[in-house]
């Protein structure tokens, strides 16, 4: 486990992101995606917002996903989930002196055709969000269906697919970072490593 954790790391620190190919195992990754699905099915993911007052025609020119926070009842392949990003939190406190204190994680879905425009994930008003973790939950995602991450670090601009059980970790109030159209729905859990 620490080793991923490392991958991550250790990434952050050398070009500013950090990318693990399998930071949750396939089992987990799918009875998550499972559990995505469910809740897409029930009709209970709703359009993300940008900052805290949004109109939903301009939102959806900036970012299209519907999403599903983790905060009510966990499901076990969400206790699975976060007790992984717990442990990954004390690693990184332990190794870096973060003081992380507190983390946000939701579902996420965009539709084929939906994207979200490059952007910070700390907000102005709120610096609460140190680092960036996203995790796919997608089978079998081939370039052909693009749904690109664009990370703007210093060097050029990276391009990530959303390989499921891959995280990408990145400071929250340092990488622009963008999310392409794909041809398919694409499926994530994101979140935010804070201190509050
Ligand atoms: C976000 C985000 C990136 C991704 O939710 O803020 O930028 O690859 N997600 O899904
Ligand atoms: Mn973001």
């Amino acid at each position: 486990m620490e080793d991923k954790f490392e991958v991550l790391i250790e990434g952050l620190l050398e070009h500013q992101y950090g990318n693990a190919d399998t930071f949750i195992g396939p089992e987990l990754t799918a009875s998550l995606r499972q559990q995505l699905e469910s809740v897409y099915e029930a009709g209970i993911m709703k359009p993300a917002g940008i900052g805290q007052h949004f109109s939903y025609e301009k939102n959806l020119k900036i970012r299209g996903d519907l999403i599903y926070w983790l905060e009510k009842e966990h499901s076990a392949a969400e206790k699975a989930f976060l007790e992984h990003i717990e442990a990954f939190i004390d690693h990184l406190n332990r190794t870096c002196y973060t003081g992380i204190n507190a983390y946000e994680f939701h579902f996420a879905r965009y539709e084929a055709g939906s994207f979200y425009k490059r952007h910070l994930d700390q907000f102005k008003s709120d610096q609460g969000r140190k680092y960036s973790l996203v995790t796919y939950l997608n089978e079998n995602w081939e370039p052909k269906d693009a749904g690109q991450l664009l990370l703007f670090s210093e060097a050029n601009p990276v391009e990530i697919f959303p390989t499921g059980g891959r995280a990408v970790f990145f400071k929250s109030d340092e990488i622009e970072h963008e999310v392409k159209a794909g041809n398919r729905a694409r499926m994530s859990i994101a979140g935010w490593l804070k201190r509050v």
